[in-house]
């Protein structure tokens, strides 16, 4: 097999076999495939497509390139979750702790992430001696025990995609429906799981702007995980504001803890029950979605889903003190209040244009060595929908000097619209698929 001849056929629009596709990726994973070659047919295949079937067997090809997590000494239904991101997303951070209060192990691999806050495991390291640093032996001893662990991906976990993603990412090949789905499915199936929960964004702040676009994403993964043998859900939802109202990295915990006790924003409470209710049905809790919600309620109600947080995190070597007193969470020497220049409805929250703020302030990576302030970030006083007199607080940045509090309050200001009139409301949830 020459890999010139599997350019030149996807080049002209042929569909690809299983071998020619485990070829390209082997041979690329192991560096006999130079870059050069594997960015052409990268292109080839953002202009000409692949089919399901093709796209298939790329996401198996990659998920078997390094090391395949066999779960199988956990008890009971391993179900993941996954989200592809947005602003204020920490969801992870109270949906795990809720669903393992619910009895169904949570055992998760996540990753820092670029962007404009970090991900859920810089998130979590805002809680003092917090390390995602385990063993394999330890991460499924802490799932046993504890009822839920989070690790680190490992360098071994699905190789190909971390070559590929690089490769895509500086050959403008990255928005490719097929690519996307082929990338994120590779590395959930190669965590272990036996069960996947994705969270599919859309909206100003999603990844997949457009909820069409997002719709077909979610369909594509949804069809790959079933077809791959994992029960696979995808909820479609809102990201055309943050979610909840915190954006940083420990100030999203601390709004986090707030839900498991009870009083978290409405919208980041919704969906952290949407997401539960079909955690608990993939995991077996229940079959009866109302219960699974019950379930989920009196694990914040009975205090049970905040006890799990203090014990996760006691149980990676973190300061749990910080779940019953965030104020040991890092904290910004800065808080400037930022009062509505007009009074009206707030009609739009241009939800990139916060993340930038959040980027802007130091709590995000711009590349993958930048280092992360855990302390800064906004919290926004009103929501899309919301009336506000001129003058009354409409955030409060976090910052670690003057100068980033007046950049990003600046921005911030610019990025929030008011009307004289209510805009019409968007639901926070879109869509269930449970089928591709
Ligand atoms: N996230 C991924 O993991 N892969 C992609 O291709 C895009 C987003």
């Amino acid at each position: 097999m020459r890999m010139y001849d599997i350019i030149m056929k996807k080049r002209n629009g042929g569909e690809l076999s299983g071998e020619e596709i485990a070829f390209f990726v082997e041979g690329y994973t192991r560096g006999e495939i130079p870059d050069y070659q594997v960015s052409a047919l990268m292109m080839a295949i953002y202009f000409q497509k692949m089919t399901q079937k093709e796209t298939l067997a790329l996401t198996l090809a990659m998920a078997h390139s390094g090391d395949m997590l066999d779960l199988s000494a956990i008890h009971g239904i391993k179900v993941d979750k996954h989200s592809t991101g947005g602003v204020g997303d920490k969801t992870s951070l109270a949906l795990a702790p809720m669903v393992a209060a619910c009895g169904i192990p949570v055992a998760k691999m996540s990753g820092r992430g670029l962007g404009h806050t970090g991900g859920t495991i810089d998130k979590l390291e805002s809680f003092p001696g917090f390390t995602t640093a385990l063993s394999r032996e330890q991460f499924i001893r802490n799932v046993n025990t504890t009822g839920m662990a989070i690790m680190g991906q490992t360098a071994d976990l699905a190789p190909a995609d971390k070559k590929l993603y690089a490769l895509r990412d500086v050959t403008a090949t990255v928005d490719n429906l097929s690519l996307i789905a082929s990338s994120i499915m590779s590395k959930k199936l190669a965590a272990g799981a036996d069960a996947i929960v994705l969270d599919v964004k859309t909206g100003s702040g999603a990844f997949m702007k457009a909820e069409e676009d997002a719709r077909a994403l979610a369909r594509e993964m949804v069809r790959i995980g079933r077809n791959a043998g994992r029960r696979t859900i995808a909820v479609l939802s809102d990201m055309d504001q943050p979610l909840g109202h915190a954006v940083g990295n420990a100030l999203e915990v601390k709004e986090a803890i707030d839900t498991l006790k009870g009083h978290g924003p409405s919208d980041f409470q919704e969906l952290c029950l949407v997401l539960g209710t079909q955690m608990l049905l993939a995991g077996g809790r229940t079959q009866d979605p109302e219960e699974a919600e019950e379930m989920l309620r009196e694990s914040i109600e009975n205090g049970d889903a905040l006890r799990k947080l203090a014990q996760f995190v006691e149980s990676q070597g973190g300061d749990a003190r910080a779940v019953y007193d965030p104020g040991l969470l890092p904290a910004a020497p800065i808080r400037q209040t930022l009062a509505a220049p007009v009074s009206g409805y707030i009609s739009h929250i241009a939800c990139d244009e916060i993340g930038i703020c959040s980027l802007l302030l130091g709590g995000g990576r711009e590349t993958k060595d930048s280092s992360i302030d855990l302390s800064v970030g906004l919290v926004l006083q009103k929501k899309v929908g919301d009336y506000v007199e001129a003058g009354e607080p409409i955030a409060v940045i976090h910052a670690r000097d003057a100068r980033g509090a007046a950049l990003a309050g600046e921005r911030f200001l610019k990025a929030c619209v008011t009307s004289p009139r209510a805009p019409g409301k968007r639901p926070l949830i879109k869509e269930i698929l449970t089928e591709g």
